[in-house]
């Protein structure tokens, strides 16, 4: 049985759904957690969802992650731009990471256009809405077995 993939959410994701839906949508992250639920099961992956709002409680799933996960899809929010621990973590696992942000980063204030987190990170998705998540999910199934991927 493969190990399932960690979905990490940082700080204030939590409130998803009512802060600045003009910039993150009306669902809430309980909708996305759904939605990954669904999509895992249909990829025959098992999955592990968590939202913290404390960077050391990040950085701990993340080391918990180097033996009990296959694979990392994180949206650190605010760490991002400011976590060189998190950053650090990540490459202290041998796992694929992909980044997922839910606005277009680039599209927004500057601070927000440089990332810590992508360097240790296969890819990045931005500006795609809740939907990166999903497409984070098939991206990894592709990661952790090639002949998963269609067409
Ligand atoms: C975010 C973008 C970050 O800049 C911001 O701090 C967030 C959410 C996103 O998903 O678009 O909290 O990661």
């Amino acid at each position: 049985m493969t190990k399932p993939i960690l979905i990490l959410n940082g700080p204030n994701l939590n409130l998803l759904g009512t802060r600045q839906p003009e910039i993150y949508g009306r669902d809430t992250l309980a909708d996305v957690e759904a939605r990954c639920r669904t999509l895992a099961g249909q990829l025959g992956l098992a999955m592990v969802f968590r939202q913290s709002n404390a960077e050391h409680q990040i950085i701990d799933w993340i080391q918990d992650g180097r033996t009990t996960a296959s694979g990392i899809i994180i949206n650190p929010a605010a760490y991002s731009h400011t976590s060189v621990a998190i950053l650090d973590a990540l490459n202290a696992c041998d796992l694929p990471v992909l980044e997922v942000h839910i606005s277009n980063v680039h599209r927004r204030e500057p601070f927000r256009h440089h990332s810590y987190v992508s360097q240790a990170a296969v890819g990045v998705i931005a500006g795609f809405g809740i939907h990166g998540y999903l497409l984070a999910l098939r991206h990894m199934a592709v990661l952790l077995d090639p002949a998963a991927m269609p067409g």
